[in-house]
């Protein structure tokens, strides 16, 4: 059994750097983001709904932002309208980000979640952040 402590010893120093990914993940990746739709805009509202369910939104806002867009420019036209009904107008900048002016604790918190990025904001203006 000469040496056998060592190998015993390397072998814990290895599990542990060999695992470390896995336990300090613990506590970041199962902390969820709570989007926040606490904006004047949306605090005005009688009705605190979206263009489109919430359900829908969330798993379909990236399909949404692309359909808008080639409505927009490709086809001109700037009206959408929604599942029950109500007119919208296209635009990501006046339409969406009007009613989530706080980008940072809404798109943006939940994208850095996903890990998501979109580029939009190279072209298109940000809200804002009104402080509080
Ligand atoms: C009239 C104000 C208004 C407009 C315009 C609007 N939203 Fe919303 N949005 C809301 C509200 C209010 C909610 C929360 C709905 C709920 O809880 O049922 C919401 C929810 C969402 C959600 C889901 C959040 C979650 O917690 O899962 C996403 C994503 C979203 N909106 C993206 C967008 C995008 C993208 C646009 C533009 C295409 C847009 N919204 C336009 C008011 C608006
Ligand atoms: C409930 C969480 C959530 C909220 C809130 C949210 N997003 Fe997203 N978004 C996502 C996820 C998740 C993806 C990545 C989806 C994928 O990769 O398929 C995404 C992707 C996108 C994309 C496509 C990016 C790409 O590179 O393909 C756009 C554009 C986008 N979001 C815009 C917005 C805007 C604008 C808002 C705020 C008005 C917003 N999102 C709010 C979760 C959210
Ligand atoms: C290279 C610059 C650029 C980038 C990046 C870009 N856009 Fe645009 N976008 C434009 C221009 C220019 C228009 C046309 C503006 C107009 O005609 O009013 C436009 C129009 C739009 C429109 C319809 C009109 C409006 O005012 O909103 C939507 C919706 C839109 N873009 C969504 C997006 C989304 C979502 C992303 C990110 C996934 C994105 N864009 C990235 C340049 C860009």
């Amino acid at each position: 059994m000469y040496n056998g402590w060592k190998i015993l010893l390397g072998l814990i120093i290895f599990l542990a750097v060999a695992t470390f990914p896995f336990y300090s993940n613990i506590g970041k990746a199962t902390v969820k983001p709570e989007p926040k739709i606490d904006t004047p805009v949306i605090n005005e509202l009688k009705e605190k709904k979206c263009v489109e369910s919430k359900e829908f939104m969330k798993a379909e806002h990236m399909q949404l932002l692309n359909d808008w867009r080639d409505s927009a420019v490709r086809d001109g036209n700037r009206i959408y309208v929604a599942q029950d009904g109500e007119k919208y107008t296209i635009s990501l900048q006046n339409t969406c980000m009007k009613c989530h002016s706080n980008k940072k604790e809404f798109c943006d918190k939940c994208h850095n979640y996903a890990g998501a990025k979109p580029y939009c904001w190279d072209c298109h203006i940000a809200p804002k952040e009104a402080k509080k």
